[in-house]
C-alpha cells in the first residue's frame, strides 16, 4: 500500500490489537504506538530527517496508520469495556435465594435455668426475692442466726474469712436477718445468690448457689412448710414426686428437717444414684428458731415461720443427673449445648 516499514509497523500493531484481551492491554498498545515514546508518533515526528522526496509518502502512508489504529482501538476498548462492566455486574449480583448463615445461638447455663424455674415457682406462689452482700458481716452469717462465736456448729461450713469481722457469705441465710430487720410481719422471700466454702471435690465448688426460702406471719406451722415444699418438689421433679422429711439440725430452725424428695430415676426402688436408698436429699429447713425472731426484734408469742435453703447445684445435678459439679463451671461447649 502505502510503504514498507510503516506498512511493518502498522501490521504489527494491528495484531498486537486483536491480541489484546483487556482494555488494560489495549492502553498499553496504545501507548506503544501513539503515544508520546509511540512507535508511529517517533515515525511521524523523524520526517525532517528523510530525503525530501521520501517525506511526502511516508507522511502520508503513516497519517493514515494512525487513523486507521486509532480506530481500531476505539473499537476494540468499546467492546473490551462493555465486556467488563458486564463482568463486573455478574460478580457484583447477590443471589437471594441461597439461605442465609445462622448466627451460633447460645444456650441458657444450666445453672440459670434451675434457678430461674425455683424462682418462678416460689414467685408463684406470692414470695418476692429479697438480696444480700456477698461480703458479710460475721454478725448477719453466724451471730444473729444463733451461731455465736466458737459454736461447734460453725464447723459444718468451712468459711472464707476477710477480716475477724468479715466473711465470703457461706449461706443465703443472712438474708433473712436483712430482711426481718428491715420489715414488719408478714414476711414471703426467697433469697437467691452465690455463696462460698473451703471446700472442692465432685460435688463441692468453693462458690456455689443457695435458694433461701422464709416465711413469717401470726400462726405459721410447719404444715404450711410441708405443704409449700410438696408442691415445689412437684412442680420441680414431676407430678409424680414426694418428699419426706427427716429430723436434724440447723442452729437457726427448730425442729429442724432435711427434706427428701422420692429418686426420680428409680421411683423409691433405690438405684445408683439414690444409692440404694430410694430418696434424695435436696435441702434443710425448720421452724425459726425463736431467738433468730428475737434477735431481729420480732415477738416469737406472737408471729412464728418456717425457713429452707437448698443448693441449685444440687437440684441442677439431680434433676439432669450430673455427677460432677465441676462441669457447671469449667464453660465447656460440648456440655453445656446439651441444655439447647
Ligand atoms: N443455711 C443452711 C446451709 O447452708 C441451709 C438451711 C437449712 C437454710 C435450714 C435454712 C434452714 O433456712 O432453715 O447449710
Amino acid at each position: 500500500m502505502g510503504h514498507p516499514r510503516v506498512d511493518a509497523i502498522a501490521r504489527e500493531a494491528r495484531e498486537a490489537a486483536a491480541a489484546a484481551a483487556s482494555s488494560a492491554e489495549l492502553e498499553r498498545v496504545r501507548v506503544a504506538y501513539l503515544g508520546r515514546q509511540g512507535l508511529l508518533t517517533q515515525l511521524l515526528r523523524a520526517l525532517g530527517t528523510l530525503p525530501p522526496q521520501e517525506r511526502p509518502l511516508v507522511g502520508a502512508a503513516a497519517n493514515e496508520a494512525k487513523r486507521a489504529l486509532e480506530a481500531l482501538l476505539d473499537e476494540r476498548l468499546a467492546a473490551a469495556q462493555a465486556r467488563e462492566r458486564r463482568d463486573a455486574r455478574a460478580r457484583a449480583r447477590l443471589d437471594l435465594t441461597l439461605p442465609g448463615r445462622r448466627p451460633p445461638l447460645g444456650v441458657v447455663h444450666p445453672l440459670t435455668r434451675v434457678h430461674d424455674e425455683i424462682v418462678a415457682i416460689f414467685v408463684g406462689l406470692g414470695f418476692a426475692v429479697a438480696e444480700g452482700p456477698e461480703v458479710e458481716t460475721d454478725e448477719y452469717n453466724f451471730e444473729l442466726l444463733n451461731l455465736p462465736p466458737d459454736h461447734p456448729a460453725r464447723d459444718m461450713q468451712d468459711t472464707f474469712y476477710i477480716s475477724d469481722a468479715a466473711l465470703l457469705r457461706t449461706h443465703t441465710s443472712p438474708v433473712q436477718i436483712r430482711t426481718m430487720k428491715a420489715q414488719r410481719p408478714p414476711v414471703r422471700i426467697i433469697c437467691p445468690g452465690a455463696v462460698y466454702r473451703r471446700d472442692a471435690d465432685v460435688t463441692h465448688s468453693p462458690m456455689f448457689h443457695q435458694v433461701e426460702g422464709l416465711a413469717v406471719d401470726r400462726r405459721i406451722t410447719m404444715g404450711d412448710l410441708k405443704g409449700t415444699l410438696e408442691l415445689f418438689a412437684r412442680e420441680m421433679f414431676g407430678p409424680r414426686s414426694r418428699i419426706r422429711f427427716r429430723p436434724s439440725f440447723f442452729p437457726f430452725t427448730e425442729p429442724s428437717a432435711e427434706v427428701d424428695v422420692l429418686c426420680f430415676l428409680c421411683a423409691g426402688g433405690g438405684c445408683r444414684v439414690c444409692r440404694q436408698s430410694g430418696w434424695l436429699e435436696i435441702l434443710g429447713s425448720g421452724m425459726v428458731h425463736p431467738q433468730v425472731l428475737r434477735n431481729v426484734g420480732y415477738d416469737p408469742e406472737e408471729v412464728t415461720g418456717w425457713a429452707f435453703g437448698m443448693g441449685i447445684e444440687r437440684i441442677a445435678m439431680l434433676k439432669y443427673g450430673i455427677d460432677d459439679i465441676r462441669l457447671f463451671f469449667d464453660n465447656d461447649l460440648r456440655f453445656l449445648r446439651q441444655f439447647a
